[in-house]
């Protein structure tokens, strides 16, 4: 059979899974070493040198990683991938493999608020300058390049707004200026939306989030050139440090196996507690990029398989009754992250993009009462109860509709 002509849901379950030549083990080992014995001074030499590949440590590599990697370039239709300790940790191993003193870098104003402080503060320090704009307009992109601009960083849905870039658009402003494109896939994971398909040239993950799946780990991954990848494992990784374990290596080997029917289910519980957000009258507003009230509805269609699991809303009531909601969910937790398989419920203004100064928080258009909430795997019917009962709650105390 010919490998590349498989499916999504094939290749999450067999790319980067070799049966262990000695043991015949069908999936891979967690291979819990720091360090790899050489057999003689010149097999340890020729590895320092590049001359012949293996492992020398677990920091520049490690068999359970690999196995990763290999899977995870496969899903997102990359050369190779990189994978460092967190989503931060991959963020700036990849960047700091793409900038130096000097350049300049556009991204989106609503961005993760600690990819917002890494750009502002940490490469603003090295003497990089970000400039952040509404990325949902591709002429804000070219209005915002310099001739130093060197990479354009977004994420589409972007964190909390679930404003979404045209990739298609964005991959044909980076090749023209040539610019390296990247974009932080967390939101969707590979199943939902595979942006180097568009001309994206770096795809990043929290994989802390769907590709992990299980709330039960902090890891990055960045898919993208082999060169670039090179750098970022034996360049940057290993320099800063932010190497993975294997063991959490081997729990994503695991997670992204059931990636495709976990992303099913997430999306079609999602939908539904969208709609009945919408249909309620204490909501002012949704952002859930499959509803048709989405202003790039459209775009949504065009570029993600599903709608995803992250929805937005305004509740009436402003940021009081956005706090009484917070404190009255009794099934939904009361916690930052997202892609668990329970649904969690946090509040921007306060929690993620808190580090994001108020005034240009809420002209990015996270404003006090927006509430996030991830929605987990259990019976949407669950859900959609606990937040009715919240809103009867936050009604009888404000008169709200
Ligand atoms: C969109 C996005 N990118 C990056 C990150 C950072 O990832 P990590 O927490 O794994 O470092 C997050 C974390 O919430 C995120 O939501």
């Amino acid at each position: 059979m010919d490998k590349k002509n498989f499916k999504f849901e094939t290749v999450a379950v067999h790319a980067g899974q070799h049966p262990d030549p000695v043991t015949g083990a069908l999936n891979t080992p967690i291979y819990q070493t720091s360090t790899f014995a050489f057999k003689n001074v010149e097999e340890g030499m020729n590895r320092f040198l590049g001359r012949e590949k293996g492992y020398i440590y677990t920091r520049l590599g490690n068999p359970t990683t690999t196995a990763l990697e290999e899977k995870m370039a496969a899903l997102e239709g990359g050369e190779d991938a990189a994978v460092a300790a967190s989503g931060m940790g991959i963020i700036s191993a990849v960047m700091f493999a793409i900038l130096k003193t000097g350049d300049h870098l556009i991204s989106t104003d609503s961005i993760y608020g600690c990819t917002h402080a890494f750009f502002e503060e940490r490469l603003g320090a090295l003497g990089i300058e970000t400039t952040f704009v509404d990325t949902a307009y591709p002429e804000n992109i070219k209005k915002a390049i310099k001739k130093n601009t060197k990479a354009i960083f977004v994420e589409t849905p972007a964190n909390p707004t679930l404003k979404l870039v045209d990739l298609e658009e964005l991959g044909k402003i980076g090749k023209k200026h040539g610019i390296i494109t990247v974009v932080d896939n967390t939101f969707c994971s590979p199943y939902l939306q595979r942006p180097l398909e568009w001309g994206i040239d770096v795809v990043i993950h929290s994989a802390t989030k769907y590709v992990g799946g299980h709330g039960d780990l902090i890891a990055g991954i960045a898919v993208g050139p082999g060169d670039l990848m090179e750098k970022v494992k034996m360049e940057s990784i290993k320099d800063i440090g932010a190497c993975i374990s294997p063991f959490n290596s081997w729990l994503m080997l695991r997670g992204l196996k059931t990636l495709p029917i976990r992303m099913e289910r997430h999306c079609e519980n999602a939908i539904k507690i969208a709609k009945f957000l919408e249909s309620h009258p204490i909501v002012d507003r949704v952002y859930y990029p499959f509803l048709k009230s989405h202003p790039q509805y459209e775009i949504a269609k065009k570029q993600m398989k599903l709608g995803g699991a992250m929805i937005s809303f305004e509740l009436k009531g402003g940021f009081d009754a956005g706090v009484m909601l917070m404190n009255s969910v009794e099934l939904m937790i009361l916690a930052v992250s997202l892609g668990d398989t329970e649904t969690l419920i946090q509040h921007p203004a306060s929690m993620t993009h808190s580090p994001i100064p108020e005034e240009e928080r809420v002209k990015a258009g996270i404003t006090n009462s927006m509430v996030r909430i991830s929605v987990g795997l259990e019976h949407p019917d669950d859900l959609i109860e606990d937040l009715k009962n919240s809103f009867e709650k936050i009604n009888k105390k404000f008169k709200l509709y």
